[in-house]
């Protein structure tokens, strides 16, 4: 587990300034979500971050008919689930299920914890060498929202995640590029090959994507080369 140091800041915070310093190190990474973990709602609602809203209408449009019946029985998992966007975007589409999470900075973690949106949400690093602390065929659909970028989950975890999900359940992911931390393309190349993975894995198979705009806003700090979001079935 990363140690979690908080950095007290006293200037106003730009979203540029959580871009600015992210890196491919986790151990950072974590450090810089609990340093903005109060304003990150704010800057988010200021940008229109559009990805939740996006990623949760892909769900509902691709949810079998069978969990459509049974709303309220659903189970979610919402992995690296920051201060909780995500929940407020299923309920805000009258989603009735319930959410389980996981997420490594304890203070992202603690804002969420205060909404009351999760059944369980648990404090932790989700690694190749962490898997999710969950059992196998348990969700009905998990959640991946902004956070396979480089220094964040792994990619790899991702076949952790087929292995919760229950038969037919959905994993949905969103495989996002800045210019600024990927200026010659290469985690692209990384983008293809793990989609490629996840269809040869056999467990499950994609049965949406959906290129999707990251913020309303756009600037030079936070430049989106391609945002995808997809959306796998487990067979
Ligand atoms: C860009 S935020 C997205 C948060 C949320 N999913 C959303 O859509 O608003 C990325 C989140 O992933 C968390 N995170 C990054 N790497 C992680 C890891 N390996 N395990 C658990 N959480 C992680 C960060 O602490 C941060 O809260």
């Amino acid at each position: 587990m990363a140690t979690q140091v908080i950095i007290p800041h006293d200037k106003e915070v730009h979203f540029s300034d959580i871009v600015n310093e992210l890196n491919e190190n986790l151990e950072n990474n974590i450090k810089v979500y609990n340093k903005y973990a109060d304003e990150y709602d704010d800057l988010a609602r200021d940008l229109g971050f559009k990805v939740a809203n996006h990623l949760v209408k892909l769900c509902m449009d691709n949810l079998p008919e069978s969990m459509k019946k049974n709303l309220d029985k659903c189970r979610v998992l919402d992995v690296a689930a920051g201060t909780g966007l995500i929940v407020e975007e299923f309920r805000a589409a009258r989603f009735t299920g319930s959410f389980d999470g996981i997420e490594g900075a304890n203070d992202m973690c603690a804002i969420a914890r205060k909404k009351g949106i999760y059944s369980d949400l648990r404090s932790g690093l989700v690694t190749v060498d962490n898997p999710l602390p969950f059992d196998d065929n348990t969700y009905d659909v998990v959640v991946v929202c902004t956070a396979l970028t480089p220094g964040h989950v792994p990619k790899e975890c991702l076949f952790d995640c087929i292995r919760v999900l229950k038969p037919k359940g959905l994993l949905l992911f969103n495989l996002s590029h800045f210019e600024v931390s990927d200026p010659d393309g290469e985690c692209m190349k990384c983008t293809k090959e793990i989609v490629e993975k996840m269809h040869d894995d056999g467990r499950c198979e994609c049965v949406d994507e959906f290129d999707a705009q990251m913020f309303d806003l756009d600037s030079q700090y936070h430049k989106v080369r391609k945002n995808v979001i997809h959306c796998f079935q487990k067979n």
